[in-house]
């Protein structure tokens, strides 16, 4: 059922991502939970944002924050109850905030049922057959059965051992494309469909309004699972590298592990199922596809709804690279008739403002970046935290949790997950009860960042979003043509129906075009648009 205006309510919808244990805690164990969120979604409906997406909340045993589900239709007691669930999603229903839950499809957790079954039934059983289990290469089988590295660093396989009891000796290698304790499954055997069907179902039963589809890309790989050809190791869901990831490198690799033709046919059942469900209940996949052209192929009229699209996120402060981005994702999804969708920072990457440089000029750059984005036509994904300008925190070795940190030594994705500053001037600044220790560590220099103290201050960044999003709900929902107009090759300029968008990411202040200010993510300079500020006129 669309809206009113014929539009359906994701298609436009700034959706606002929960990091579940980083949000708000609300029983002191230093964990964000349900509970926690569900006392806070009058906050979300004050910022102005029309939708949640919650990350995984389902038990598991934590290696990698969640995304190692070991049971998909119940909630981790680290997290609440199911009916903390429902009573989430009925006051977040009362609000007029829909709500998205995250799926992951990909992998479970070691600690699944199925992954149990499969160690202790052995080589050739059907209970191997939902995961893949390979014999070894080379004498004694000692070696992994392809060349494949982990997105994590480090072999995608891992050796068993032999369940006979008695022998002693090792056994098969399972795959992982992340952590060891996420093997990948099999979506070539139908009871694996069969089983996400049903938790599908599960959850959009419980009301739901639609899932976030988790390595939306990776579910089936080549069937023989050969060698990767001639390139070095890693990639396909952590732009973890950003060189490694640029477009031109990634086109030319060969990644038999990601994106392959038989996915579809998945997201095509998937539809047909969400279809059943009233309330235009939707999917967006998390695909780091190599083109936008692929990712096109994601939001097909008869596959999933949206596709996160990463370009501009894995995009340097630049206005031609903006230009190059807004151009070609328009470009790729106008020709299925989809949304395009728009991200600048999410908890696996930088955040945007110490991406941009950090300090006062990454902020006023990423306000402006969001600025721009807001503009643009489709809809816009927020992460918890950027409307206060939270930069990426330097997390002490002793306090990391990622996996990537453990496997690869890289810094990781801690820092763009440190827990959110709600009022007062110490950790855990509201996060949680006073005294508890929050998950990982706080900033001492937070206090002026707290949502209380931001959203006392006009100024403030949290000001300028909400009003930011005020003013697009007015005046940027003119149809989904945009010219981008010729002109300085610093400074980003568009034009969406009667909304005209300036980003300045040169080193000088510019004249700014006829038109009425709507709003800047900066002050103007006597009149002018300085550097690292962006403005909508109408
Ligand atoms: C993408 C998620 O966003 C990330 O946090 C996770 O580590 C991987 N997928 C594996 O599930």
């Amino acid at each position: 059922m669309a809206g009113a205006d014929g539009v359906p309510w994701w298609r436009d919808a700034v959706f606002y991502q929960v990091y579940v244990r980083s949000f708000a805690d609300s029983d002191g164990d230093g964990l964000g939970d349900l509970p926690g969120i569900t006392s806070r979604l009058r906050y979300l409906c004050d910022l102005g944002v029309d939708a949640v997406w919650i990350t995984p909340f389902y038990p598991s045993p934590q290696h990698d924050a969640g995304y190692d589900v070991a049971d998909y239709r119940s909630v981790d007691p680290r997290f609440g109850r199911l009916e903390d669930v429902d009573a989430l999603l009925a006051r977040a229903h009362d609000l007029g905030l829909r709500v998205v839950v995250d799926l992951v499809p990909n992998h479970t957790s070691s600690e699944h049922v199925w992954f149990r079954q499969a160690l202790a039934a052995g080589p050739g059983s059907p209970e191997r057959a939902r995961y893949l289990f390979r014999k070894g290469r080379g004498p004694g089988g000692d070696r992994p059965p392809n060349n494949w590295e982990s997105v994590f660093g480090g072999p995608a396989w891992t050796r068993v051992d032999d369940p006979t009891p008695g022998s002693g000796s090792r056994g098969e290698w399972y795959l992982h494309l992340f952590d060891r304790s996420q093997p990948d499954l099999d979506w070539r055997n139908p009871e694996v469909p069969a089983m996400f069907e049903e938790v599908l179902r599960f959850w959009l039963d419980r009301g739901v309004d639609g899932f976030r589809v988790d390595v939306a890309h990776g579910l089936f790989k080549v069937e023989s699972l050969r060698d990767q050809r001639g390139i070095p190791a890693g990639g396909g869901d952590l732009p973890s590298d950003r060189e490694e990831r640029s477009m031109v490198a990634r086109e030319a690799r060969d990644e038999p592990m990601w994106d392959q033709p038989e996915v579809h046919e998945v997201y095509r059942s998937w539809r047909g199922v969400l279809e059943e469900y009233s309330g235009d209940r939707m999917a967006v996949a998390e695909a780091w596809t190599q083109t936008p052209q692929s990712m096109a192929r994601y939001v097909r009229p008869d596959e999933l709804h949206q596709a996160f699209n990463f370009a501009w996120l894995l995009a340097p402060w630049s206005a031609s690279a903006f230009a190059d981005v807004v151009r070609g994702t328009l470009a790729a999804v106008a020709p299925v008739g989809a949304a395009p969708t728009w991200v600048l920072s999410n908890h696996d990457v930088v955040r945007h403002p110490t991406r941009y440089g950090g300090g006062s000029r990454g902020l006023a750059r990423a306000r402006a970046a969001t600025l721009t984005m807001l503009a643009l036509p489709g809809s816009a994904y927020v992460y918890q935290g950027e409307e206060l300008g939270l930069e990426e925190v330097d997390v002490p070795p002793e306090s990391r949790q990622d996996p990537y940190w453990f496997r690869t030594g890289k810094v990781g994705r801690d820092g763009a997950r440190v827990p959110i500053p709600w009022r007062g001037t110490r950790s855990p600044y509201g996060f949680g009860p006073r005294g508890a220790s929050p998950w990982l560590p706080m900033p001492d220099d937070w206090a002026q960042l707290t949502v209380a103290a931001q959203r006392r201050d006009p100024g403030s960044t949290w000001s300028f979003y909400r009003d930011a999003l005020r003013a697009r709900r007015r005046v940027a929902r003119d149809g989904d043509d945009v010219e981008l107009v010729e002109g300085r090759s610093t400074v980003l300029h568009l034009r969406r129906g009667g909304l005209t968008v300036l980003c300045n990411c040169g080193t000088r202040p510019v004249r700014l075009p006829a038109g009425e200010v709507v709003l800047a993510s900066g002050r103007l300079e006597r009149g002018l648009l300085p550097p690292d500020t962006a403005i909508w006129l109408v």
